[in-house]
Formats: C-alpha cells, sequence, structure tokens
C-alpha cells in the first residue's frame, strides 16, 4: 500500500481576533475526508517567532524548521494584508531553507474582493527561490461571503469544492512525483 503523503498546513496569520484559525479547520476538515494524506497543523500562533531574528536560533524557530523538515508538502493558508502576505509568515518561511528544497508547496487564500490572490502571487517568488514546486491552482476565499462572528468560516458548502478538489488533486500528484524523485537522485541544487 501506498505511503501517505504528509502534508504540513502552514497558518500563517497570528494576529489577534485572527480568522484564519477559522479558515484553517475549514480547510483541514475538507482535506480531511480524502484518503492518503497524514496532515500537520502547523500554525504559528504557537510558535513565537520572533520578529527579529536573534544570533542563534530560538527553540521556536527550530521546533519550525523540524516540521518542515519533516512533511513532503505543503498548503499555505494566508491572509492577505495590504496587497501581501503577513509578515508573520515571511518570519517563519525564512527559518527554514533546505527543509523547503524539492517539495510542493499550494495556497489557501483569504481576503475581500481579491479574496487573497495578490499574497499568493508575492509568496510565489518567496518560494521559487526556496526550490520548491508551486502549484498552479489555489483556493481563494472571498471573506465577504463565509466569514462569521466567533472567528470560523463557513461558506456555502458547495462553492469551493471544486476548487478544494483540484488543489489536492495537483499537491499530491507533485507531492508523490516529488518524493519518488529524492528518493531516486539526490536534488541537483
Ligand atoms: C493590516 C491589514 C491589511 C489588510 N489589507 C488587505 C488587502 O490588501 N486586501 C484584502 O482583501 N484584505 C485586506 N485586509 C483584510 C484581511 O484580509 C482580513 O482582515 C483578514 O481577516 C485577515 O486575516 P486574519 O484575520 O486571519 O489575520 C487587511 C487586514 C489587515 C489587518
Amino acid at each position: 500500500m501506498q505511503e501517505k503523503l504528509r502534508v504540513a498546513v502552514v497558518v500563517a496569520s497570528t494576529r489577534e481576533g485572527r480568522v484564519g484559525g477559522g479558515v484553517g479547520r475549514w480547510f483541514v476538515e475538507r482535506a480531511g475526508v480524502r484518503t492518503g494524506l497524514d496532515l500537520d497543523v502547523v500554525d504559528l500562533a504557537d510558535f513565537a517567532i520572533p520578529a527579529c531574528y536573534p544570533a542563534r536560533p530560538t527553540p521556536a524557530m527550530t521546533g519550525f524548521a523540524r516540521r518542515i523538515a519533516a512533511a513532503e508538502a505543503y498548503v499555505v493558508v494566508t491572509p492577505e494584508y495590504n496587497r501581501s502576505f503577513p509578515a508573520s509568515l515571511k518570519q517563519a518561511i525564512d527559518c527554514a531553507y533546505d527543509e523547503w528544497r524539492a517539495k510542493p508547496v499550494g495556497f489557501v487564500s483569504y481576503g475581500y474582493r481579491a479574496a487573497g490572490r495578490y499574497a499568493v502571487e508575492q509568496l510565489r517568488g518567496v518560494f521559487t527561490e526556496l526550490h520548491t514546486a508551486t502549484l498552479r491552482d489555489a483556493v481563494c476565499l472571498d471573506l465577504l461571503e463565509g466569514r462569521v462572528a466567533d472567528g470560523g468560516f463557513r461558506p456555502d458548502p458547495e462553492r469551493y469544492a471544486h476548487a478544494v478538489t483540484t488543489l489536492l488533486d495537483e499537491l499530491v500528484w507533485w507531492g508523490l512525483a516529488l518524493r519518488d524523485g529524492r528518493r531516486a537522485r539526490p536534488y541537483c541544487a
């Protein structure tokens, strides 16, 4: 039987009163019904990664890098702040380097109107530098239609079903292909 694909779902927002926790749970519920995935929720709110990098990595920084190393594929759940992604996410991404390498990264974004698409496009450049394969199709959620008062996210159940399936199909294809590739030969860089 095929080994399950180990997927880290990175929840990016650490903002007090964030919607991100609810969006992350919404996505994990949907991904969880699919067989063959071993999901690890890596919530940046649990890590306290420092805003100014110290000379030596803190336990939070090394702990984050270990979770990234353990995964074979990633889904980044990000809001949009001023047409970009939050600083908390950049600080976390930069705690790891080789750990990201030759693995796929998909995106679940959220915001108003553009639904976080600007944040995703900026993240593609960052993840190119880290030698990842970013997925073409993202799940982009419009907060105007699914946000609820307790920080949850409950859109029309049918509305994003196709986008979630497409993202997971691409993630699994790349995740298994790159697992085989890494096992067959060392990555070139
Ligand atoms: C500093 C800041 C900047 C924002 N800029 C944008 C933006 O450019 N586009 C957008 O659609 N929403 C923007 N928003 C709205 C956020 O996407 C929305 O508040 C979302 O809930 C933030 O995610 P979080 O609650 O998980 O932190 C911004 C919010 C903040 C706090």
